[in-house]
């Protein structure tokens, strides 16, 4: 199952909002219908949500009706609506940026026909890298996955969330791939269920052994020594380390702290954010009301009840026993590490 594929006019989208009961795609014919899959999160995860995006910024030029002279000024209407899809993955940032910089270095290029064909390109091109990525993330993960190892994990940070492989799930399927005992607990990750929905049957259609929890039931389960490390994907990681990821990642990360259990971060070093000192300054995103009080379109609570929904929190950098990247593997202190990691080609 692709989460995105460019048809050559059209971003196939799969729907990951109606998995795993209904598998459903919808073909993005322009930045708005792009803009859309991602702000209902049809398309999400960070690294999918910047590879969606930056096929969105071309497919924004294929629909440009002007001239050559005005496109510069129609693109940055295109950009600003997939950048204010949702806040808190630098990846849609980052791969935007690189849209924008690609459509820069085409200053003299007079042929919309030939612009727009290099902007496709351009996406294509952040599509193979993530893949790639993806690949060398599971790689330099294996090296710290015990020969048998019962792994937690929290939300989908799996070939879903990515073009493909995953970032904490490609370290899972790496180590199983390498012939090692993997049993994976998965959180179901309340409201909107991405690890029961999605990481459950990412792991089922590889054959590894996984066990649904729901997210209150991680303590025990540490408690209990049944969990020997946890491994998550991130949203964005500060300068310093401190990194956001989805809502309950903090909590486990304290949990794992508490029972000496170490704790992963897995992510392409396009999700680190260098203009971010500390996760203070990440934005984090809030989402509709409605989630909290239905559960898929079942009412669960009150009609009338207040809520609050952030969608994401940050584990600070202390909790962290290592980032796992396509350029190796980080430790304390990120604030040095990080830089020298972001300097190695
Ligand atoms: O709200 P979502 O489902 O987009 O949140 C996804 C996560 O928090 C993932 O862990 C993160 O984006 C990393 S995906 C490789």
């Amino acid at each position: 199952m692709k989460s995105i594929e460019w048809l050559g006019n059209a971003l196939r989208i799969l729907d990951q909002s109606k998995l795993p009961v209904e598998t459903v795609y919808r073909d993005a014919l322009s930045y708005e219908d792009v803009a859309e899959a991602i702000e209902h999160m049809e398309v999400r995860g960070a690294p999918a949500i910047g590879a969606a995006a930056a096929y969105g910024f071309a497919l924004g030029a294929q629909g440009y009706q002007g001239n050559i002279e005005g496109l510069p000024g129609y693109m940055e209407v295109v950009q600003d609506r997939l950048g204010a899809t949702r806040p808190t993955a630098v990846n849609l940032f980052w791969a935007l940026r690189r849209m924008e910089d690609r459509l820069r270095e085409c200053r003299e290029v007079k042929d919309l026909a030939e612009v727009r064909q290099i902007l496709i390109e351009e996406a294509d091109h952040i599509a193979e890298d993530d893949r790639r990525v993806n690949g060398l993330i599971g790689e330099y993960g294996n090296e710290i996955i015990p020969e048998k190892a019962n792994i937690l994990t929290h939300c989908n940070a799996g070939a879903l969330a990515t073009v493909e492989y995953g970032t904490a799930l490609g370290v899972i399927r790496k180590a199983n791939e390498t012939g090692k005992t993997i049993h994976v607990y998965a959180d179901e990750t309340r409201p909107l269920l991405q690890g029961a929905r999605l990481t459950t049957m990412e792991l089922m259609q590889d054959k590894i052994p996984v066990t649904l929890i729901a997210d209150n039931m991680a303590g025990y389960l540490m408690q209990q020594g049944k969990v020997d490390l946890v491994i998550v994907g991130a949203d964005r990681i500060a300068a310093n380390g401190d990194t956001a990821n989805k809502i309950g990642t903090y909590s486990l990360a304290v949990l794992a702290q508490a029972h000496a259990i170490p704790f992963y971060v897995a992510a392409p070093t396009s999700t680190i954010d260098l203009k971010v000192a500390t996760g203070q300054e990440i934005p984090i995103e809030e989402r509709p009301d409605k989630e909290m009080r239905e559960c898929f379109g079942v009412q669960v609570a009150p009609a009338e009840v207040n809520v609050y929904n952030p969608a994401f929190d940050v584990t600070p950098a202390k909790y962290i026993t290592g980032i796992i990247t396509e350029k190796g593997i980080m430790t304390n202190p990120y604030s040095v590490n990080i830089l020298k990691l972001m300097v190695r080609s």
